[in-house]
């Protein structure tokens, strides 16, 4: 088991790069299933779920090979459809793989799913959205055995807006007979960047990025090559970190900054210094951050993969704010560690945290719960008052590649410890 050593209160400035997007590339590696012809992705982040995921795609007699961040993955012949439990109970992920199986192979075994302790994370939209296209769904062995004799298009409209569902969905509805319209679709930039993609390989989806996508289903998708897009919740999670820690410029590069319009009006809101340029941005030190209150909500609105962060940005603002974290009910609960830290945070319900701030954290012993929460605590031992010990940091590593190294190039004192 590894651990991260963090001795708080370095002075940070410099530059970071931001990687390939992991919410982008876990769904490119699902899609490559549904072409017979070799798919080319770069710009991959080195990442613990990345992984996992590319071992399961393998456990299906899927060519896949990688060297650092550029994958190839060719499902040449049709792939096996019975999802290995052992690896999908490690990452929730694992259900994107059923879009492309059953619409390429008419089968799948899915295992429930797993992935971060956030919520009860349910999937009875993707199964009722299987169903309104012709997918026949029973129970089996702790997961649903899928079937159908050829998908046909249909509407469907989501009940609740749900990011893996949409792109799932619709991956399946490029194979479907006929139209599929899929309304209350989540709009994340991770599904326009995939849709024009599969576009490009043959499909014909319109509307992604609005809550209404329209697919006329084809008879094949086409190989390609693509790189990854900049990953927005790591550009966010920096920007945040840098107002936390910095004193002195940090300036972040290779992203995009249009895909966080809710973080930088919060963190100016909070008084912070930004400045953004079409691939980069600066964060200039700033004495003073007041209190702001913050609601989760789908894209465009406040990432809820950025709550945790910017509630311990709260920890040292001067007033009281209030986290509403909406779309997921057990995201909150790290807000005990960073009481054990010295913080003052008062859990109104499972979706309320209020912050009383300003308190100085102190370095202690603590476990990383999920990815997020994990390097929310990792930028709380760096503003912390002495050492702090994260343990269970695989939990880091499940989303960000290689993290004390660029953060050690900011001047941060952390260190990797078996
Ligand atoms: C995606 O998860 C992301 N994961 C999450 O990133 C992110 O937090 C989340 O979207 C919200 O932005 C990936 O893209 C791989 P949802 P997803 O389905 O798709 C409920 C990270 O740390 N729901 O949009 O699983 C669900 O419980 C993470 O990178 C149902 O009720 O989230 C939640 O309340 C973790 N039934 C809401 O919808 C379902 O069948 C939205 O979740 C599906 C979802």
């Amino acid at each position: 088991m590894q651990r991260f050593i963090i001795k708080g209160q370095k002075p940070l400035s410099g530059e970071i790069k931001v990687n390939g997007a992991k919410n982008a590339a876990l769904k490119f590696l699902s899609a490559a299933l549904l072409s017979a012809d070799k798919w080319t992705l770069s710009n991959i982040p080195q990442i613990e779920d990345i992984f996992t995921l590319a071992k399961l795609i393998q456990s299906l007699g899927v060519n896949l090979s990688y060297d650092k961040d550029a994958f190839s993955v060719h499902a040449i012949q049709d792939p096996k459809t019975d999802l290995n439990p052992d690896l999908a109970i490690k990452l929730r992920a694992s259900v994107l793989l059923t879009g492309p199986l059953i619409a390429r192979c008419g089968h799948v075994f899915l295992p429930y799913p797993g992935g971060c302790a956030i919520g009860q994370r349910p999937i009875d939209i993707f199964l009722k959205g299987f169903s309104s296209l012709g997918v026949k769904i029973k129970a089996k062995n702790n997961g649903y055995v899928l079937t159908t004799s050829s998908l046909r298009g249909n509407k469907f409209f989501f009940p609740q807006v749900s990011v893996t569902a949409t792109e799932t969905l619709m991956m399946a509805a490029c194979l479907a007979r006929g139209k599929t319209l899929l309304w209350n679709a989540a709009c994340e930039p991770e599904i326009p960047f995939l849709a024009d993609f599969l576009n490009q390989c043959g499909a014909k989806i319109k509307g992604a990025g609005t809550p209404f996508i329209e697919i006329e289903g084809v008879s094949r998708i086409n190989g390609g090559d693509i790189a990854m897009m900049s990953d927005r919740i790591e550009m966010g999670t920096f920007a945040v970190l840098a107002v936390a820690c910095g004193n002195n410029t940090i300036k972040i590069i290779n992203c995009q900054p249009e895909h966080a319009q809710s973080l930088w009006l919060k963190l100016k809101e909070a008084g912070a210094k930004i400045k953004l340029g079409p691939d980069w941005v600066e964060v200039q030190h700033a004495n003073n951050i007041r209190a702001v209150d913050l609601k989760t909500q789908e894209y465009p609105g406040f990432a809820t993969d950025l709550q945790a962060p910017f509630c311990v940005l709260m920890t040292r603002a001067r007033g009281v704010s209030l986290i509403h974290e909406t779309i997921f009910e057990s995201r909150l609960f790290y807000t005990d560690i960073l009481n054990h830290m010295g913080a003052r945070i008062i859990m109104a319900d499972p979706h309320r945290a209020i912050v009383v701030g300003p308190t100085q954290l102190c370095g202690q012993k603590i476990i990383s719960p999920d990815i997020r929460a994990g390097i929310a605590l990792l930028i709380a031992g760096l503003m912390a008052k002495g050492e702090t010990i994260i343990e269970n940091i695989y939990q880091i590593d499940r989303g960000y590649e290689k993290i004390e190294e660029r953060l050690r190039g900011l001047g941060a004192d952390i260190k990797r410890v078996s």
